[in-house]
């Protein structure tokens, strides 16, 4: 099933938002707790069987799936946040759509530096999302952030972007959760902050001059993160296949097993969230590897 919420959307080009009674969304629908499950880096591969060292991510997406259905809320949505498939093949695509209609839930996708933004939109139909676009749920304002730029492992928004974004926030008072692929500041770790976003602080100078942004989240890191600048908290989150160790200076792979992130988003504007991993997994990432 295609991302959609049969509620207010707009990509770019926001709609002035009209006054709404406390508690009540612009839909008219009560305002109430929403789950969005994230998951992310699934890396698929055309094969089935395909691995990224060591690791058949076909599988392990598969069960991180499986958790994440039977372990966290009945989720309002499903948000996966780049690095969709790792060999931009139309078959890696075709069963990522299979994987996630299966779910009955609505799912939204942004891209990641592994992935082609042509195949997405025509294999993922409307749940492909970008370069700025934004989904109201429960009267939160999700938006989505096409940080990639073709051919750069690092991220890059760039004015064009920025300004959309500013408007899109602008726009709307509601709570706000901003999600995009690259981590937009440093994690400590020398060989990933090089790619990470590159323009990150304009990115930040949104949330600061718009505090009902409460968190940018993130992929592309393979890791658990969290920071917070004031009241904006800056969350990455587990790869479903291969993990990233923190804080090295090279590459350098974790043992923890794959997982997703839970956000649980309340009436009143505060944002709950928890990483879930499975607990173990067979497969096991070649620790000797030197990237991917
Ligand atoms: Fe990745």
């Amino acid at each position: 099933m295609p991302a959609s919420t049969g509620l207010r959307t707009f990509d770019i080009a926001p709609d002035i938002a009209p006054s709404q009674a406390p508690g009540e969304t612009r839909s008219g629908r009560t305002a109430q707790r929403r789950t969005l499950l994230q998951l992310t880096d699934p890396h698929l591969f055309a094969d089935p069987e395909g691995q990224l060292l060591d690791v058949t991510t076909r599988r392990s997406f598969e069960a991180v799936l499986e958790l994440a259905l039977a372990h966290s809320p009945p989720a309002d949505a499903l948000v996966l946040t780049g690095d969709l498939v790792h060999d931009e093949s139309r078959e890696g695509y075709r069963t990522l759509r299979r994987l996630l209609d299966r779910t009955g839930l609505p799912y939204y996708c942004i891209p990641g530096n592994h992935d082609s933004r042509p195949l997405m939109d025509e294999l993922l139909g409307p749940a492909a999302l970008g370069p700025v676009a934004a989904r109201e749920l429960g009267g939160w304002n999700l938006v989505f952030l096409d940080s990639t730029e073709p051919g750069r492992e690092g991220g890059r928004i760039g004015a064009a972007r920025l300004a959309a974004l500013r408007d899109a926030v602008a726009a709307d008072p509601s709570p706000a959760v901003i999600f995009l692929h690259q981590h937009p500041i440093p994690v400590r770790s020398a060989w990933m902050d090089k790619l990470r976003v590159e323009d990150g602080d304009e990115l930040l100078g949104i949330c600061d001059r718009h505090p009902q942004v409460k968190a940018l989240v993130c992929g592309h890191i393979h890791q658990e993160f969290e920071h917070r600048i004031q009241g904006c908290r800056i969350l990455g989150t587990p790869s479903t296949c291969v993990q990233f160790a923190p804080r090295q200076a090279d590459f350098a792979i974790d043992t923890h097993a794959p997982g997703y992130r839970e956000l649980t988003l309340l009436a009143d504007g505060a944002l709950e969230t928890r990483v879930v991993r499975l607990d173990g997994y067979p497969e096991h990432p070649s620790r000797t590897a030197g990237g991917y």
